[in-house]
């Protein structure tokens, strides 16, 4: 095994380390900026240092936190003390990441679909990052439901792109983890979700491997399959988990080094319930289930703090709250009853 193999294999097994998952803090400026105005604090430099200060510092947190995503901004800064966040996390054993994509942009052809954009420069943007004391990195695609969509275009265009951001990682021993968020924002059916994501990720793992990607060194961080949140109908927790492990199973290699969980807007309980669901019925599964949850993590903690420093201590422990319930939820060792004495 190669210098960089060795790296990319250490990296991406602890990332899925038993019991742990991945802080998803790689929001953009424009979508940080959405997250503060629902608890009315003005989206500033200092603000966004300071939020993505009490995530990191949080007392406790390595005990469920493998890992965070950062974003250009957020890699770059310190915490009041001065240490660099980067420096931070590796003292604390959590090890970081950066968002290396530009953006779901429009498709140029197809009416509301996206393409994610942010491949040129990337090769030098790995390196620096990499210096910065990157260990992974985040690249995410959007796959929208609707009329005639997705389109196999879309599909394909973004799984290209996928497995050629996923390519300049691996080269510089940097794990990819490759996001392909079918989005459940819409009014289909669970069973409809589980088309599109089927679609999707057998899509997704024929380009990896044909661009020569080691998917035994790469992360798949997906969507659940799940009722769009305009359904009618919403599928039980049972469901969830079960729609989402049959499709899994059906589509994604056993060599992958793991699987984690985007949230999608899924209640903070809920997104625990799934993922809890999925490890307590399926003890032998070929790579471990995990969180890399952004929403369904921060929600309670955003609330708690609302831009005041004296709120810290209660934001910090409601992140700690929901950080346990998930690192249990990976073992299937989560209970609802522990949301009543939090
Ligand atoms: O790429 C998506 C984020 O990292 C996860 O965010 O859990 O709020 O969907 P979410």
């Amino acid at each position: 095994m190669t210098v960089i193999e060795q790296e990319l294999e250490t990296t991406a097994k602890m990332m899925v380390a038993e019991g742990k998952g991945i802080l998803a803090i790689d929001e953009s400026t424009p979508t940080i900026k959405k997250r503060f105005d629902t608890i009315n604090v003005e989206s500033t430099e200092e603000n966004r240092r300071a939020y993505r200060d009490l995530l990191i510092t949080n007392p406790g947190g390595s005990k469920y936190i493998s890992g965070m995503i950062l974003y250009d901004e957020t890699i770059r800064q310190s915490t009041s003390d001065g240490t660099t966040f980067t420096e931070k996390l590796i003292n604390d054993g959590i090890m970081p990441g950066i968002k290396v994509d530009t953006g779901a942009k429009d498709f140029a052809l197809h009416a509301n679909e996206k393409i994610t954009e942010g491949l040129d420069g990337l090769r030098d943007r790995l390196a620096e990052y990499k210096t910065l004391g990157a260990k992974f990195a985040k690249w995410r695609a959007v796959i929208t439901i609707g009329n005639n969509m997705p389109t196999d275009a879309c599909i394909d265009a973004n799984a290209h792109a996928l497995a050629r951001y996923a390519g300049l990682c691996q080269e510089i021993g940097i794990v990819p983890m490759v996001e392909p968020e079918v989005l459940m924002d819409a009014d289909n059916t669970i069973e409809r979700c589980y088309d599109v994501t089927e679609k999707t990720l057998s899509t997704l793992f024929t380009t990896l491997k044909d661009q020569d990607i080691s998917i035994a060194h790469t992360i798949l961080k997906t969507n659940m399959v799940i009722s769009g949140k305009q359904c009618s109908t919403q599928a039980s927790v049972e469901e969830v988990a079960k729609s989402t492990v049959r499709c899994l199973l059906k589509n994604v290699p056993s060599e992958l080094a793991g699987i984690v969980f985007l949230s999608g807007g899924q209640s903070a309980e809920l997104a625990t319930a799934h993922l809890n669901a999925m490890n307590q019925n399926n003890k032998d599964l070929p790579w471990p289930l995990s969180f890399s949850y952004g929403r369904a993590l921060q929600e309670p903690c955003l609330k708690a703090w609302g831009g005041e420093s004296t709120n810290i201590e209660a934001a910090q422990k409601a992140l700690l709250h929901r950080e346990k319930c998930n690192g249990l939820a990976c073992k299937g060792e989560y209970d609802e009853k522990m949301e009543e004495a939090a």
